[in-house]
């Protein structure tokens, strides 16, 4: 898909850009270089329950018989195994308290990479995860979505252990990072509430907040 059309903030090929008032202000606070650690973490995690409310909006829905006090009636639940969170470290962890607080019986995969500050590469330092990821569908929750090394790599590695129903959610997204994501998992949609300009010549997003990790955890 276009990035462009993706900017303009309707849903279109499998990126959906969440343009919900509630989301872009957060957003922008987050942006503020200005914006304490204590900030950009509370900021992130209220971001990562408004992003949850909207990735889980088309989950299928079964029904199931109930008593209400009066009557029993036929409600609805969704339908299959709980999700699976899937944060992907050190910055994936900043939307998963948030994301949890409406769903809070998802299951919770960890993926430990970083980005080789050199080569841009992801490399893996740790990967643990429920064994039935082919019966569950796989939120991977990372806010920056930069070269896509990280998301691609990330998903690899859990298509590898049986995952098939994976949704990625982010922050922000680079066109560039964007359009190498889909060409390598264009079953995987995407979920972000921006997609900025351009990648700078270290493979950050600009205008973006610079690096998610440092500026959660207060490093550098
Ligand atoms: C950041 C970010 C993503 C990755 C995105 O992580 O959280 O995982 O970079 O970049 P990419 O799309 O070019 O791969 P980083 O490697 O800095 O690790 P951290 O979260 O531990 O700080
Ligand atoms: N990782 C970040 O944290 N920020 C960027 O802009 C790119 C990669």
């Amino acid at each position: 898909m276009q990035a462009a059309s993706a900017r303009d903030g309707v849903k279109a090929a499998s990126v959906t850009v969440v343009d919900h008032p509630l989301v872009q202000h957060k957003l922008t606070l987050m942006r503020d270089k200005a914006r304490s650690t204590k900030g950009f973490r509370q900021l992130l995690n209220e971001i990562g329950t408004l992003l949850a409310y909207e990735v889980t909006r088309d989950l299928p829905l079964e029904p199931v018989e109930i008593e209400t006090p009066l009557v029993t009636m036929q409600g609805v639940q969704i339908a299959g195994k709980k999700l699976v969170l899937a944060p992907i470290l050190r910055a994936g962890i900043g939307f998963l308290d948030g994301m949890l607080s409406l769903l809070p019986s998802a299951r919770v995969a960890h993926v430990g990479l970083y980005r080789d500050p050199d080569s841009l590469e992801a490399v893996e330092y740790y990967f643990k995860a429920p064994s039935d990821l082919a019966d569950r569908t796989v939120l991977i929750l990372d806010p920056m979505l930069a070269t896509a090394n990280s998301a691609i790599a990330a998903v690899d590695r859990l298509k590898e252990r049986g995952a098939r129903d994976l949704r990625f959610v982010c922050l922000l997204a680079a066109p560039e990072g964007l359009a190498k994501f889909q060409g390598a998992h264009p079953d995987v949609p995407v979920w972000t509430a921006s997609i900025d300009s351009h990648l700078n010549d270290h493979g950050y997003i600009v205008p973006g907040l610079g690096d998610a990790g440092d500026r959660m955890y207060g490093t550098r």
